[in-house]
């Protein structure tokens, strides 16, 4: 059952991302910290790459298109699921536009994008367990071995290269984290990384 925990080492990792976020927009509010609009930028490359381009296909392909083979127990949840897929793009554009709102107008923008980042976090926890909650179990109760030889071998392709990082819980985890978000990032923005790199 590899798939099963490349999909919640995937959203473990972008949990990760989020609690990283929210803390730093916490230390802004606080005075303690400055934005770093490269980090936020980097951020949203990767969430494009990975999360939409990557993870959300592979779940549809793989997972949700063997579960509804198997058994029609779960057709309206994956209904909602893939909904919540195809609006990738939207949300992140959302994101974005807040991102860089912020990024022109440091004192005006925070609050926007603190509200469109949340808004952003929300969704994603919601949907992630969902499918930890109500969609993995049933897949555990419905695929066979063979099943699990076929969808692990797609959740294989395209791992994410922030798969792996553990929900942090100190300052210096936080750093980890972003450092290696920047470097995860797609093109330029992960290649210019330099200060962020810490591999
Ligand atoms: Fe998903
Ligand atoms: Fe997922």
């Amino acid at each position: 059952m590899d798939a099963m925990n490349i999909i919640r080492d995937e959203h473990q990792s972008l949990a990760a991302i989020i609690h990283a976020v929210h803390y730093m927009l916490k230390e802004i509010e606080a005075g303690s910290l400055e934005p770093d609009f490269k980090l936020l930028q980097a951020m949203v490359h990767y969430l494009k790459a990975y999360p939409e381009q990557r993870h959300h296909p592979k779940e549809d392909q793989y997972l949700f298109a063997r579960l509804r083979q198997k058994t029609g127990e779960a057709d309206a949840i994956i209904t909602r699921l893939e909904h919540d897929h195809a609006g990738g793009e939207a949300r992140l554009e959302a994101l974005e536009t807040a991102m860089n709102r912020y990024e022109a107008d440091p004192k005006g923008g925070y609050p926007v994008f603190v509200e469109a980042f949340d808004s952003f976090a929300k969704f994603y926890r919601d949907h992630m367990i969902t499918e930890e909650r109500e969609i993995l179990p049933l897949c555990r109760k419905h695929f066979t071995e063979q099943d699990w030889e076929e969808v692990s071998a797609g959740f294989r392709e395209n791992h994410d290269p922030m798969a792996g990082t553990a929900r942090p819980l100190t300052h210096d985890d936080f750093q980890r984290v972003f450092s290696k978000l920047v470097a995860a990032a797609p093109a330029p923005i992960g290649l210019g990384a330099g200060p962020y790199r810490d591999d």
